[in-house]
């Protein structure tokens, strides 16, 4: 067998067997197929597709490429969750801290930004000192003692997906139902929950822009969990506009704060307490959605929440007087106001464009090696149904880069779809 008869196969439409996909894995991973060999592969399974087996072996595959691990001491109803990407989605900094605070362990690996999505691993890793990189041992000791560990995929866990999610997002090959579905599932095989929530964003701003698409997706996530021993659920959100009020690194680590601090965008909380509410019910915890929903927003209430954030924070290193007093975060050089140019309603705000343009102010990677600059990003003022005057700020561009700012006021103002008010 040998890589270059492999990537002829698929880039001529026909299938991969269960061997041929077990060796690109094992040996990308291990180093022996270069990077542009790989490229090619990934990019004839772009446009020919896998079919469901195909999707499978390549999900087991590369869950099998490093550790498996096993979580069964921590209890026989661990719950896990994903996202199948999106703008703004901080949801796991808000959602895991509250599940943890109800008693129910949450172990979870989650990845960096990916295209014009950004990733949880990298907005938790703009809290000073925090570690993403820990080992086995230590991730499970940490769930044991404070309830809950949020970590990257930087334990030999899943390294092929590691190597491969990093690639595909330089060659413009993430958009692709089998390569996100065992993208996220060899993650969730390898990081050991047996009961698993996904996320499965649609709209502008996700990788998914039908609800067809999104189906697809979701079916085979389900057929790819169940063959491997695991309950999947699949919730459907809408992902059209960002998520909440912030898009970047810091900026949405402090919308997480204050929003376990008790504000709350709606849109948001939509999205948080409806994963939440399938989470509490998957962990045994109770079967009542609306009574599940009651429960998060008591530990909200009364701080229990934010005070599991402040934990896991601590635990892992990280420096919780910044989340204490969010001021204390490094703000971007500039921060320069977008004015509106019109008055009216606004109509629409293409999630994807304002990921494209908080990627342009350094928020995401361009290139695998790119640096984050974690003060960058967008700040919504205005949202998707709010009116708003000649002159209102609609949005707030965070950037270290002068020359940037006239090219992102202009795409805001492109991106913000204003109709006049007709009364
Ligand atoms: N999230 C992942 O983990 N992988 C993908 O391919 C897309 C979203």
């Amino acid at each position: 067998m040998n890589i270059l008869e492999i990537i002829a196969k698929k880039r001529d439409g026909k299938e991969l067997s269960k061997e041929e996909i077990e060796y690109f894995v094992k040996e990308y991973t291990n180093g022996n197929i270069a990077d542009y060999q790989a490229s090619a592969l990934v990019m004839a399974i772009y446009i020919n597709g896998m079919n469901e087996r195909e999707a499978t072996d390549l999900s087991i595959a590369m869950a099998y490429s490093g550790d498996v691990l096993d979580l069964s001491r921590l209890g026989s109803n661990i719950v896990d969750k994903h996202s199948t990407g999106g703008v703004g989605d901080k949801v796991s900094i808000i959602l895991l801290p509250i599940i943890a605070s109800l008693g129910i362990p949450v172990a979870k690996m989650s990845g960096r930004g990916l295209g014009f999505t950004g990733g949880t691993v990298d907005k938790m890793e703009s809290i000073p000192g925090y570690r993403t990189n820990i080992q086995v041992d230590e991730f499970i000791s940490n769930v044991e003692k404070v309830g809950i560990s949020m970590i990257g995929q930087t334990m030999n866990l899943a390294p092929a997906d590691k190597k491969l999610y990093a690639l595909r997002d330089t060659i413009s090959c993430v958009e692709s139902i089998p390569l996100i579905a065992s993208s996220i599932m060899s993650k969730k095989i390898a990081s050991g929950a047996n009961k698993i929530v996904l996320d499965v964003t649609v709209g502008k701003g996700a990788f998914m822009k039908t609800q067809e698409e999104a189906h697809k997706l979701a079916e085979l996530m389900i057929k790819i969990g169940n063959l491997a021993g695991k309950e999947v659920v699949c919730v459907f959100t809408k992902m059209d506009e960002p998520l909440g009020n912030s898009v970047g690194n810091t900026l949405e680590v402090i919308e997480a704060v204050n929003f376990l601090k008790g504000y709350m965008p709606k849109d948001l909380k939509d999205v948080v307490f409806e994963l939440g509410a399938q989470m509490i019910k998957l962990a045994g915890f109770g079967d009542d959605i609306e009574n599940n929903k009651a429960k998060m927003q008591e530990n909200i209430s009364n701080g229990k929440a934010y005070e599991k954030l402040i934990q896991m924070v601590q635990n892992q290193g990280g420096d919780i007087s910044y989340l204490n007093d969010t001021n204390k975060f490094e703000k971007a050089k500039y921060i320069i106001p977008v004015e509106s140019k019109t008055s009216g309603i606004i109509k629409e705000i293409n999630a994807e464009e304002v990921g494209k343009v908080a990627c342009f102010l350094g928020a995401g990677r361009l290139k695998k090696e790119d640096k984050i600059d974690n003060s960058a990003g967008i700040i919504l003022n205005k949202k998707v149904g709010d009116y708003v005057e000649e002159k209102e700020v609609i949005a707030y561009i965070n950037t270290n880069y002068e020359e940037k700012i006239e090219y992102a006021k202009s795409k805001i103002l492109e991106i913000w779809k204003i109709i006049k008010n007709v009364y």
